[in-house]
């Protein structure tokens, strides 16, 4: 068994297990397999405040995955983020983009994702496409 998700992605690995051992179902949205391309599609909504390469309403995104919250230099972030020590995992990623009012009380990103599935698509999205420092 372990030889036929060599290739996979981790997150596919865990699910994938996940399942079988019957630990989470499909309403454990930090397990749900993201697709990037689709994830594209749902950082429009995302674009209305923000970019990859330049800061806007909100900070730019290039390299946000894993990045410490609050840490781009040039934006000028509400306090509460800025002194929050999140660090940008997918998991908190997921939590944030569900509300970022209960996450981060304070925080100015006015903006929610209910589906599970956009949350995982947008953060795959943002793995593939703005992990490279620039
Ligand atoms: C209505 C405007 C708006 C929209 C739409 C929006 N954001 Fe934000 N976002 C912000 C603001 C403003 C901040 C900075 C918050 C602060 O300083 O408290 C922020 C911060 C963030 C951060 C923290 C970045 C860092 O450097 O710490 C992430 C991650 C993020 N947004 C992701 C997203 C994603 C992904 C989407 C789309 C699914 C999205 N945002 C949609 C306004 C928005």
């Amino acid at each position: 068994m372990p030889a036929i998700h060599r290739g996979l992605a981790p997150a596919t690995a865990f699910f994938a297990l996940a399942l079988t051992s019957g630990l989470v179902g499909p309403s454990s949205a930090a397990a749900l397999e993201g697709n990037a391309e689709r994830g594209k599609e749902i950082y429009h909504a995302c674009e209305d405040c923000h970019t990859i390469d330049d800061n806007d309403v909100g900070p730019k995104h290039r390299g946000v995955v894993g990045r410490r919250a609050g840490s781009v230099p040039d934006y000028a972030y509400s306090p509460e983020l800025k002194s929050s020590g999140i660090i940008w995992t997918e998991q908190a990623l997921n939590r944030w983009l569900q509300n970022p009012q209960a996450m981060v009380p304070g925080t100015r990103m006015a903006f929610q994702l209910e589906d599970p599935q956009a949350r995982a698509d947008v953060i795959a999205f943002l793995k593939q496409y703005a992990k490279i420092e620039k």
